[in-house]
């Protein structure tokens, strides 16, 4: 379709994707730290050359799991957090991946209806603790109420 279609397609990010994925997080008070070295496992949403919605995952390949960050999404367009999310489990299962983790503040119900259970700093395994997300939230949890979740993923 040609510009203006208003159609939303779904890519691998680049490096050069950073500042408007940067602007986007922040837009939504996300953080951006240490998005370029996960750069390969985020995808991108783009409408009319715009970007509208991104994420991706931190992968740790030594417990098999990922953790799933910098989703974004613009609310009023439906639906495309739904994709970026699946394109996150499609992904997450090309690596191999069983397990996925998250941190949440404010879309915990979002999450809920795509299989994560609500979990605890204690479920994240050795590897995982690594994240700088986990590391804040250990600090920073509970004055920020950040929600940790967690799903198994099929073989
Ligand atoms: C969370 C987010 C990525 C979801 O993207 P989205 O495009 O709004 O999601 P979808 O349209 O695919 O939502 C699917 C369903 O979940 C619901 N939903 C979406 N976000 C929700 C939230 N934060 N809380 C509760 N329900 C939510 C939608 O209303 C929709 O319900 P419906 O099918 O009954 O209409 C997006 O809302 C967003 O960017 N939020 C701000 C940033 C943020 O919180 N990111 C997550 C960081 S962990």
């Amino acid at each position: 379709m040609g510009q203006g279609s208003g159609e939303i397609t779904l890519r691998p990010a680049t490096l050069e994707d950073l500042p408007a994925i940067e602007a986007l997080l922040a837009s939504y008070r996300l953080p951006s730290v240490e998005l370029d070295r996960w750069i390969e496992h985020v995808v991108v949403a783009k409408s009319d050359g715009r970007l509208v919605g991104c994420g991706g995952l931190e992968v740790y390949p030594e417990d098999a799991c990922g953790l799933v960050r910098s989703m974004a999404a613009e609310e009023r367009l439906g639906g495309l957090g739904t994709r970026i999310l699946e394109w996150a489990f499609g992904h997450a299962h090309e690596l191999g991946l069983t397990r996925l983790f998250l941190f949440t503040v404010g879309a915990r119900e979002f999450y809920l209806r795509f299989g994560f259970e609500d979990a605890t700093l204690d479920d994240f395994p050795p590897s995982a603790r690594a994240s700088f997300q986990y590391r804040f939230v250990a600090e920073h949890g509970d004055e920020w109420d950040i929600k940790a979740m967690a799903r198994d993923l099929e073989a």
